[in-house]
C-alpha cells in the first residue's frame, strides 16, 4: 500500500510550487458567510445558501453562547450531513486552541463530516506554533478517517502578537489557505478605544491647517485598519495564500460596509466575511471586478500579446508591469464568469 502523507496533497498557491501541491482547485471566495448552527431556523434554511454564496461557515466561536457550544457543534455536523453545498465551500470557525471546546470541535467534525469540510478557520492565532499544532492534528484525523482530500487552515489575525508574527504564520504549513483580519478582537488586544466591529471611527481623523481667512478646516477620517491590512496582504502574497477582510458589525450602514470591503479589494484581498444576508450582495459586487476595469484590462492584454514592451492606451503608458496588473483583473473576471 502506498502511504501518502497529507503534505503530498497540498498546493500552496505560490508560483513555482511543485505540481502535486497544486491539485486543489483555486476557488472564487468573495464572501465567507457566517451562520450560527445552534439555531434550528438557521439550519432549516442553510440549504438555500448553496450556490448563492461562495463559502458557508458554521461558526462555533465568539457570538455562540457558552451554553450553546455543544448545540452549535452538533448543528454544524447535522447541516454538513444534510446539505449538498455543491460548489459552495464548507468551512467552520472552531473555538480557540486554549478553550475547553477546541479539541472536541475538531474531533467530532473530522469524524462525522471531515470528507465534506474544506477549511478550518482558527481564531486568535498568535504564531506559527498554533498552526503547527492544528496541522498535525488534522493530519492525524485525515489518516484515521481515510479522508480523500486535505483540510486547509485559515487563520484569523486578531491579536497584537499575531500581527507581530504574521509572516511566519503565513508560511507555517502547506495547509495554509489564507488569513482574515479580525478587527474586533484586535482592537481589544491593542487597547484601541472603540467598541465597533470593523470600519472607521469619526475621531480617527486628520484635520487640515487653519486658513488665514478662518474658513472651516477640512477634516478627513482615516482608515483604522490600513496598516494591518496592508501588512497582512504582503505576508499572504509573499506566501502565496489569500488575504481577507473580516467582519463589519454595523449591518445598517451598508455604505460604510461597502467602502471597507472596497478598500480591502483594492489592496489585494480576495473577499470578506458576511455576517448578515444584506452583506452578501455587497461582497459579491465589490469582490468581482468592475466591467469597465475588465474591458480596459483586456485592451492592455490585447495590445501587448507577449506581455512585454510599452504602448500608450488612452494617453496612459502601459508596460510589462501594467500587463501583469491587467492579468490579475482579467483572470478574476474569468473566475467570476465560471
Ligand atoms: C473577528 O473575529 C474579530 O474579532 O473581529
Ligand atoms: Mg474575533
Amino acid at each position: 500500500m502506498t502511504v501518502r502523507t497529507p503534505r503530498q496533497f497540498f498546493r500552496p498557491l505560490a508560483i513555482g510550487a511543485p505540481e502535486p501541491f497544486r491539485e486543489l482547485p483555486l476557488r472564487l471566495e468573495r464572501m465567507i458567510h457566517f451562520v450560527p448552527p445552534h439555531l434550528e431556523k438557521v439550519r432549516a434554511k442553510v440549504g438555500e445558501l448553496a450556490g448563492q454564496v461562495d463559502i458557508v461557515l458554521g461558526n462555533l466561536e465568539d457570538a455562540i453562547p457558552v451554553e450553546a457550544k455543544q448545540a452549535a457543534r452538533d448543528g454544524f455536523i447535522a447541516m454538513g450531513k444534510a446539505v449538498d453545498f455543491g460548489k459552495t465551500g464548507l468551512w467552520t470557525r472552531v473555538n480557540a486552541l486554549n478553550s475547553p471546546w477546541f479539541l472536541d470541535d475538531i474531533t467530532a467534525i473530522m469524524a462525522e463530516i471531515g470528507g465534506k469540510l474544506d477549511v478550518v478557520m482558527v481564531p486568535k492565532v498568535e504564531g506559527p506554533w498554533d498552526i503547527h499544532y492544528v496541522d498535525q492534528l488534522l493530519a492525524q484525523f485525515e489518516a484515521r478517517h481515510s479522508l480523500p482530500k486535505p483540510i486547509m487552515i485559515h487563520a484569523i489575525l486578531e491579536t497584537a502578537e499575531g500581527v507581530k508574527n504574521v509572516d511566519t504564520i503565513a508560511t507555517a504549513s502547506p495547509r495554509m489557505h489564507g488569513m482574515s483580519l479580525g478587527p474586533a478582537d484586535l482592537a481589544a488586544s491593542r487597547a484601541m478605544k472603540t467598541t465597533r466591529v470593523g470600519g472607521g471611527h469619526p475621531e480617527y481623523k486628520v484635520i487640515a491647517d487653519p486658513t488665514p481667512d478662518g474658513a472651516a478646516r477640512a477634516v478627513a477620517q482615516q482608515d483604522l485598519w490600513h496598516y494591518t491590512l496592508a501588512k497582512m496582504v504582503d505576508a499572504c502574497a509573499a506566501a502565496g495564500i489569500k488575504p481577507f477582510y473580516g467582519p463589519f458589525g454595523d449591518f445598517a450602514d451598508t455604505a460604510a460596509c461597502e467602502a471597507q470591503f472596497r478598500n480591502a479589494f483594492l489592496l489585494g484581498c480576495s473577499g470578506a466575511w458576511t455576517l448578515h444576508p444584506s452583506q452578501i450582495e455587497i461582497a459579491k459586487r465589490v469582490f468581482s471586478p468592475d466591467p469597465a476595469d475588465v474591458a480596459f484590462a483586456k485592451r492592455i492584454l490585447e495590445a501587448m500579446p507577449d506581455g512585454s514592451g510599452a504602448v500608450m492606451i488612452d494617453g496612459k503608458m502601459q508596460d510589462d508591469a501594467t500587463w501583469k496588473q491587467a492579468k490579475v483583473i482579467v483572470d478574476l473576471a474569468k473566475q467570476v464568469a465560471g
